[in-house]
């Protein structure tokens, strides 16, 4: 029999918006979830009319407010399965909130929220009302971020020693912020995005991978955060140097700054016995470098079989549904994953099973608690001489 296709409500996402488009292909991806409705705007008309236009049948709400009352009149299967929240970070908090409490789960983006406070409230509140809650750090959805995860935590390469984790991109190069364009406006301003532009928007996907990879924890941060741009309220550069879980060392770094830099996210980590090495440029290729032998390139879908290195892979990364080698899988197929993998959980929660959320295959709201607390404890070092400070 097939499975009831799950409801999704979007929160955000109308006029002009940047990321609810990876989102709402990602949800329709298996064809076991869809988008039925939506508080697209914080405008109350501008919310209507955009769901009138979307480009395809969905219920329209004024507000985030009507939405989650409505919707949590309604019994499971008439109700949206979950919410995914595409708003500005300052506008993750009280939506997230409310529908935890309406016990809607939730799918919220990152960074978790604007304070440490919040985001510890948030999660207090998730294992209250134990909903399911998922965080959208995209990049630990790849096939080849699964892949790393297991070659790493499995010891194949021996002991993690140093690890580069790094996000760098140009588009704030200049001051956007001051044309309008919606994105920089808030990511620029403290009031919206937090303690950190940078650190917050991207620099968190970096330690997400690093944490995701290894399977380590940041234990003591330095950070030098910074800002080249003029007049700028934020940091548009932040780099930090980490003391891992393990005795080992880790630069967790980003910058807006690097004009021709993209979405360079990748992550490099040097072990004791070999080093792997991925870029999200290039998804679909792990590097495993072995002392004295020539480098091997794994590619998505083809690898298996009697290879020397890796021998067996575990069925949660042999079994993972891709397409054949070759055949792309990218920025949207990570998303699609993502989204996969927190459906089983709500499926779990409705029909009132054990769920886990562990934070294997999408970040959970712990993983959201920890990236906030990195990134405060970054700026406080950055404003204290660099010292380190103790997470
Ligand atoms: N995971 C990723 O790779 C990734 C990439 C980009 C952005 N993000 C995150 O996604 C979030 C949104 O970023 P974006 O670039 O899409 O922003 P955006 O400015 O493009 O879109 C924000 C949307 O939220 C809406 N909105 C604002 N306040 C609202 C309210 N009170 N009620 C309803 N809608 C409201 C806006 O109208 C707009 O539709 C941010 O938290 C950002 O950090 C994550």
């Amino acid at each position: 029999m097939s499975k009831r296709v799950l409801k999704v409500g979007l929160i955000g996402g109308g006029g002009g918006a940047f990321i609810v488009n990876p989102h709402q292909k990602a949800i329709h991806f298996d064809g076991t979830r869809r988008v039925v409705c939506g508080a697209l705007h914080t405008d109350p008309k501008v919310a209507m009319s955009e769901a009138r236009k979307w480009p395809y049948k969905l219920k329209g709400y004024p507000s985030y407010d009507d939405m989650i009352e409505d919707q949590a009149r309604l019994p499971i299967g008439e109700r949206i399965d979950y919410a995914v929240i595409v708003t500005p970070n300052f506008v993750h908090y009280d939506p997230a909130m409310k529908c935890i409490g309406a016990g809607i789960p939730v799918f919220c983006e990152k960074p978790l929220t604007v304070t440490v406070d919040q985001a510890v409230d948030l999660a207090k509140a998730v294992k209250k009302c134990k909903v399911p809650f998922g965080v959208a750090h995209t990049y630990i959805g790849h096939w080849s971020s699964w892949f790393s995860r297991w070659i790493i935590t499995s010891g194949k390469l021996g002991e993690v020693r140093w690890v580069d984790a790094y996000y760098l991109q140009g588009w704030l190069a200049t001051r956007l912020e001051e044309e309008g364009q919606m994105q920089a406006s808030w990511r620029t301003d403290p009031k919206r995005a937090g303690a950190s532009c940078c650190g917050g928007d991207i620099g968190s996907h970096a330690f997400m991978q690093l944490r995701f990879v290894t399977g380590l924890e940041v234990t003591h941060v330095r950070g030098m955060v910074e800002t080249f741009l003029t007049g700028r309220q934020l940091d548009d550069h932040f780099t930090t140097y980490c003391k891992l879980s393990n005795g080992g060392r880790a630069l967790v770094r980003a910058t807006q700054i690097a004009i021709g830099r993209k979405n360079d996210l990748g992550i490099e980590v040097n072990c004791s016995q070999g080093s792997l090495i991925w870029r999200q440029e290039d998804a679909e290729r792990v590097t495993i470098c072995l002392p004295g032998e020539p480098d091997r390139d794994y590619w998505r879908g083809a690898v298996g079989g009697t290879d020397s290195f890796l021998k067996k892979l575990p069925s949660w990364v042999a079994d993972e549904p891709t397409i054949p080698a070759g055949h792309v899988e990218a920025f949207h197929d990570a998303y699609a994953r993502l989204h996969r993998s927190f459906e089983a959980d709500v499926r779990k929660y409705n029909a009132g099973k054990k769920f886990n959320c562990d934070g294997s295959k999408y970040a959970n709201v712990e993983d959201g608690v920890k990236h906030m607390k990195f990134i405060a404890a970054a700026v406080k070092s950055a404003r204290n001489n660099s010292k380190y400070v103790r997470l």
